[in-house]
């Protein structure tokens, strides 16, 4: 454990379930949880991303990790949950509500106004997540309106909104 935790930074402790930030050298060890959570595309891509990408975040039992999150910002004003993923024996048990909490609080500490997700359209267990912390569906029409539709289709692309997926939004204000 204390392998595990050197260099990382401890946020939220109750009695057995820790939130930490994960720096990059640190992260293959998060590999395995990407592996029992996603397929396809989606594996291929979090294990991308995770190597790069600004901020993970990974909660941790008994000093194992049992879920993660991966989060960037888009810009100045707004963040982004890219992945969020649990273990399978540890799903339903607050674990992905904990680290969503950690997320927005990481975000409203650098300041921004609002943080964005992206959810598959048939994934009832990740909207019913981000519905717990009041996220509301959003389309590109709203969207547009609100940013302009080139920053629009930017702010997608970063993103990597592909189809089938529906995107949310939590205003931090
Ligand atoms: C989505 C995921 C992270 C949820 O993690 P979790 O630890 O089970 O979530 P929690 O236990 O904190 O539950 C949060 C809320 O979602 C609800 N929920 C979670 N799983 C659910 C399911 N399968 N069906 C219905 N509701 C569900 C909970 O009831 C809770 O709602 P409440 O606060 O109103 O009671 C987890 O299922 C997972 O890792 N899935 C695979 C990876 C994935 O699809 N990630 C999302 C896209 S990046």
């Amino acid at each position: 454990m204390a392998e595990r935790e050197r260099g990382v930074q401890t946020l939220i402790q109750d009695s057995d379930l820790l939130v930490v930030d994960y720096p990059p050298g640190k992260r293959e060890a998060l590999e395995r949880l990407l592996e029992k959570s996603f397929e396809g595309w989606y594996l291929r891509h979090s294990k991308r991303t995770i190597r790069n990408i600004e901020t993970v975040k990974a909660a941790l039992r008994s000093g194992a990790p049992v879920g993660l999150t991966m989060l960037k910002k888009l810009d100045e004003r707004y963040g982004y949950v890219f992945y969020i993923a649990v273990a399978m024996e540890e799903r339903k048990k607050g674990v992905g509500g904990r680290l969503l909490d950690e997320a927005l609080a990481h975000f409203g500490r650098l300041g921004m106004i609002g943080v964005y997700a992206s959810v598959e359209e048939g994934n009832e267990a990740s909207r019913k997540l981000f519905q717990s912390r009041k996220f509301v569906h959003i389309s590109f029409g709203d969207e547009s309106k609100k940013h302009g539709v080139v920053r629009t289709l930017m702010m997608y692309r970063t993103m990597r909104v592909v189809p089938g997926e529906i995107l949310l939004y939590r205003d931090l204000g």
